[in-house]
This record gives C-alpha cells, structure tokens and sequence, in this order.
C-alpha cells in the first residue's frame, strides 16, 4: 500500500495570484474545468496501490471540506466518466495550526501518514502543473538501493530560470543526487526539483533527527506557541534546505529526469498556460470531457452547437449562443452565459459570468460571477515559455517593472466585476466587485 501527501499551503500563500486568491484558495482554482489540485488527486488515483490521499494546509477546514467531501463523493460513485480510475481512495484534509513549513505538515501529521503501515509515500506541491509519471516515479524508487530515502522527480531548465527553482546534480547512471541547492543565487545546475517526490517510510527518522535538534537549539521557544512562520520554530522544518540539502551525497537522495509537460501556478499567467496543457493532456487521458468533436458538448446531454477550435472544455451547465466561436485553449465554467457573436480564445471564464453579445476575450481570466456588456474588448498579453529555447519554463515577472510600470500581463477579472457595453480593457488587473465605467488600459483597478 502507497499513500500521497498533497501541500497546499495557506491563505498567506499565493499572493503572487491575486486577484484570483482573494475569493478561491489557489489550491481550488479551475485549470481545464478542475479545481487545480484535482488534477494532481487524478493523478494518484490511476495508482493500484495508493489508498489514501492526505491534503496538509493551513487553509481553514471550511474552506477545503467542500472540496474534499465533493471529491470522496466522485470517487467513491461508480460514475463512468471515473472508469479508469483503478479503486477509490481514502481523501483527508489535515489542517497545521500554523504555516509549518514545506516539512513540518508532514512530520506533525507523521502518525497519519504512517497510519496502515504503507511501503511508501509520494510528496506532491499543490501549486505545479504536469503529466505526473506518478507510477514510473515509483518505480525508480524501488529501484535504487534500499538506502534511498527520497526520489526527486526533476525536469530541466534554461541556465537562468534555473535559479528560481532547487537545483541538483546527479549520476546520470545511478540517479544519486551529489548536491542539492535550494534556489542557489549563482548557476549550480539546469536540472530542477519539480516539487514531486516518492519518500520511504524511514525519512520520519531523519525528521525526527531534525525536529528534535531544532528542539534544543531553539529551546526558549516552544512548539505550541509558534506561529510567526520565520523557521526558526521547532515545528517548523523547511523541505528542501533542512531535509534534501543534507541528503545530497549520502546515497539515500535520487533523482529521475522526466521530459513530461510540468510547470508550475504561481501567477495568473501561468493558468492560462496550465490550462492550455491540461486541456491537450485531455485529449489521451478524457477525450469525453472536451467539446473538440463534431461541436459536441463534452459531459452531460445538451449538444453545443457553436463553433470550436481545439481544445474546449464546457461545463454542462453553461449556456452557449450557437453563434459564439470558442477556442483554442478555453475553460468555461458552470451556469456561464455566452451571447451571440462572441469570441473566446486563450482565456478561462468562471462560474456564473456572463458574457454579452459580440464580445471578445483573449489571454483572460474571467471571474466568477462578472458580468461583460455587448461589444467589449478584454485582451490580456500572454507570457508563454520562449518557443525558441529549449527547456525555457514559464517566466513569473513580477507585476511591476523597474520604472514602476506594470509589466504587460493577462487580464484579470476578479469576481463579480462588471464592464459595460463597448469598452475596452487591455492588460489590466480589476479587483473584485468593481464597476467600471470606461475603458482601462494597462492599469490595475482597485
Ligand atoms: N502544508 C504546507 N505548509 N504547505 C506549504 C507550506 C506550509 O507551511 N509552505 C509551502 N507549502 C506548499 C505550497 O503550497 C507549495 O505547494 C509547496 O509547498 C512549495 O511551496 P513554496 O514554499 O512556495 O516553494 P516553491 O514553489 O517556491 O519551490 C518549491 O517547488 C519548486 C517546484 O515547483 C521547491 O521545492 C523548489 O525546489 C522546486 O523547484
Ligand atoms: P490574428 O491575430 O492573426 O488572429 O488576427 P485577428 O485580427 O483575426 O485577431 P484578433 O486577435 O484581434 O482576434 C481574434 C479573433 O477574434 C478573430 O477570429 C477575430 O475575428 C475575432 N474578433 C476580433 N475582434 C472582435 C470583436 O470585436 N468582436 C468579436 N465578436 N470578435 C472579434
């Protein structure tokens, strides 16, 4: 038996994804019609020999009950749209009192995960995107010799972006990992840590090791009574600098380098371009959920009988004007109402919004429940990986440039806003509930 501990931080996190953060936690954000980490429970649940699903955060439990009491519900039903998952998992939302750090979740959650006693434990981030090879991941890890504690899923990156991510060198032979740097500040390697590991039951004991030695260094401050999230708490144990670094060059550290799609969420940007892959991934995994063939909605009975190019995905609830063109690369969420004439290519369109006749959306994400009027322009500037570098990874620019100005992003809608008829809004940000009354032009609207 295999167990998965899925990290979705807290409301603390995440900010680099406002306006979109403010009403959703990140981890529930739709990405091709599917709550984000939905995508990564799919993944686990192809798994033969993983039973249980652990999400730790520091989210409040009402915020994610919903999420998880939804899922157990899709997966314990004997739905055909979930045949080929292999057996319905148990799904478990652990609260951390405190931001715990990337490692301190599962060293205080120890008893849950070893609960069963499973053979080993896969350790995904919440906020990457990817074609998980969850079972050659694992594979890889049985493997290696049984001092392998952990297993790295790594992918590469250009020489430059690499610094934004953990680094590592290993035997290309073996897989053992000689170095590992978080975020190193000068070039180490272009093979990086993607955030998705496989974990042998015996890494509690060199948690345990951690936890207690950070015990007696920091002994004036006790566990109950941390909470600040500076990581000097005993609780609190960061993955990647106190667990892999000492690892590296001890044979008990591996690394498996996958060519597979993989990015990850931290701007809005980048769900443009998670949504654009997870809706291609569809194509092999749930061809049914597409509304690609012959104009044909993807779930449910209505057909949709507008114009689409590839890839689409329509929540079945959602009304679509048969004059509309949707596509490439768009998400349209439930009970979403799309005029006659309208145009929506590259862009994400959340539960409830309406979108009026003649419109058009590019590289947008529409928020919940806004309301569009008739011949309006919402264009937003993609930030798509350079095509022409071999390995270039989505970049996450900050919002503003160094003169101060906004750096050409997507269009974001927060939720509930509203835009009149014939305007035109152009590479801007729009907080939520707002009601604008003219045209905006690179500008973020609070
Ligand atoms: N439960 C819990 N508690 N989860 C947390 C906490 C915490 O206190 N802090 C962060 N996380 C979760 C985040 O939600 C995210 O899913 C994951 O842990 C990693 O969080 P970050 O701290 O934001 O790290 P990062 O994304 O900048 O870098 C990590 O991921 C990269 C790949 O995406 C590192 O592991 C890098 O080495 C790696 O390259
Ligand atoms: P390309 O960039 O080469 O595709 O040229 P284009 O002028 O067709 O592109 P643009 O990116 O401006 O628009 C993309 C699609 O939206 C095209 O299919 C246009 O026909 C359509 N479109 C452009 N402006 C409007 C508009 O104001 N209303 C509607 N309904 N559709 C529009």
């Amino acid at each position: 038996m295999i167990k998965a501990v899925i990290l979705i931080g807290g409301p603390q996190k995440g900010t680099r994804f406002r306006p979109l953060s403010l009403d959703t936690p990140k981890p529930l954000f739709p990405v091709a019609g599917r709550p984000l980490i939905a995508h990564h429970i799919e993944a686990c649940v192809q798994l033969k020999e993983l039973k249980e699903i652990l999400i730790i955060g520091f989210y409040p439990q009402t915020q994610m009950e919903g999420f998880v009491g939804d899922m157990q519900a899709l997966y314990s039903s004997s739905n055909i749209n979930i045949r080929r998952v292999k057996h319905k998992p148990q799904l478990t939302y652990l609260q951390e009192f405190t931001s715990l750090g990337t490692a301190g979740g599962m060293y205080h959650f120890r008893d849950q995960i070893r609960a069963g006693n499973p053979r080993a434990f896969f350790v995904l981030n919440g906020d990457v995107c990817a074609d998980f090879p969850l079972q050659e991941l694992y594979t890889f890890h049985t493997e290696r010799p049984s001092s392998a504690l952990v297993t790295i899923m790594s992918t590469e990156a250009t020489r430059q972006q690499s610094l934004h991510y953990g680094c590592l060198v290993f035997d290309r032979a073996s897989g053992a990992v000689s170095h590992y740097v978080e975020k190193p500040s000068s070039y180490v390697s272009t093979f990086i840590n993607c955030g998705v590991y496989v974990c042998s039951m015996d890494i509690f004991t060199k948690l345990a090791q951690i936890f207690h030695a950070k015990g007696e260094e920091y002994s004036c401050l006790s566990y109950s009574c941390s909470g600040n999230g500076n990581g000097k708490e005993q609780g609190h144990i960061k993955w990647e600098q106190e667990v892999l670094t000492p690892l590296a060059g001890t044979d008990m550290l591996f690394a498996m380098p996958v060519p597979n799609w993989w990015s990850q969420l931290k701007t809005a940007g980048s769900a443009i371009y998670a949504n654009r892959h997870y809706l291609a991934l569809y194509r092999r995994t749930h061809p049914e959920r597409l509304a690609n063939v012959g104009h044909k909605r993807g779930e449910g009975d209505g057909n949709l009988i507008c114009t689409v190019y590839p890839d689409v995905y329509v929540h079945p609830s959602a009304t679509v004007h048969h004059s509309a063109v949707l596509g490439p690369n768009v998400a349209i969420g439930p009970g979403v109402t799309i005029g006659p004439g309208v145009r929506i290519r590259e862009s994400i369109v959340l539960e409830q919004a309406q979108i009026k006749d003649h419109t058009l959306i590019l590289h947008s994400i529409v928020g919940r429940g806004c309301t569009i009027g008739a011949w309006t322009r919402v264009e937003g500037t993609p930030s798509d990986p350079d095509p022409n570098k071999p390995f270039a990874k989505m970049e996450n620019p900050p919002l503003f440039n160094n003169e101060g100005k906004l750096n050409p992003s997507i269009t974001i809608l927060g939720c509930f806003v509203q835009i009149p008829a014939e305007k035109i809004l152009l590479n801007s940000i729009v907080l939520p509930h707002k009601e604008l009354s003219r045209s905006f032009k690179n500008e973020i609207i609070l």
